[in-house]
């Protein structure tokens, strides 16, 4: 399966992504990395992973509608079977959402349905939280509103910052990511029904 990775910025979760595919075990090929933001970290990395990049900068456009046309036609000229936001910030159209709906996958630092949209970790700390954590999931039309894949659990120590919890969250996603896309590589994850199916059955 051939994979398009939108990002904004470092690209740690998109490094994640490469060091799988090295190793194998991603189960499909990274085909080009598209960056909203010019001169990036994570356009650096596919560079080096030899990756062709491509930068469509946002504030270039008019409006929403007409970036989300012009990224439409950027990622389709790669012909992938899915499309990873790795760090991607931008809030995406209904006709974007739409036009890869069951093939786009992200990625939130949160348990969803807790915590949807920024600052989560600092969110988490505040709310008194014992337990915070990273989301895989479909991207649908609601923001960080698509079912989920997979989680991972982090433990919230009482001496916690939003900087030392998100770092030891984003170990979490730099496994589950890969992970997710190698079960929707190889046909296992999918979407149907408005749900996240792994294997046989509803997740
Ligand atoms: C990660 O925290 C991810 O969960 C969120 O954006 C961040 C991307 O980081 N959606 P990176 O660019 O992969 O380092």
């Amino acid at each position: 399966p051939r994979i398009v990775v939108l990002l904004s910025g470092s690209g740690t979760n998109l490094q994640a992504l490469i060091d799988a595919q090295a190793r194998a075990q991603l189960g499909g090929e990274i085909v080009a990395v598209i960056s909203n933001r010019p001169a990036v970290l994570g356009l650096e990395r596919a560079q080096k992973a030899g990756i062709e990049t491509r930068t469509l900068d946002h504030t270039t456009f008019d409006s929403r509608a007409a970036f989300d046309t012009a990224l439409m036609q950027q990622i389709d000229a790669f012909q992938p079977d899915l499309v990873v936001l790795a760090g991607f910030m931008r809030i995406l159209t209904p006709a974007f959402t739409e036009h890869y709906l069951g093939k786009m996958l992200n990625i939130h630092p949160s348990l969803l349905p807790k915590y949807q949209g920024l600052h989560t970790h600092q969110r988490a700390l505040e709310a008194g939280d014992d337990c915070h954590g990273v989301t895989v999931h479909f991207v649908t039309a609601e923001l960080d509103g698509g079912p989920a894949a997979i989680q991972a659990v982090v433990a919230i120590e009482p001496d916690d910052t939003p900087e030392s919890l998100a770092k030891r969250v984003q170990v979490q996603e730099h496994i589950i990511y890969p992970m997710a896309v190698n079960w929707f590589a190889q046909g296992r994850l999918s979407y149907r029904d408005g749900k996240a199916w792994l294997d046989a059955a509803p997740l």
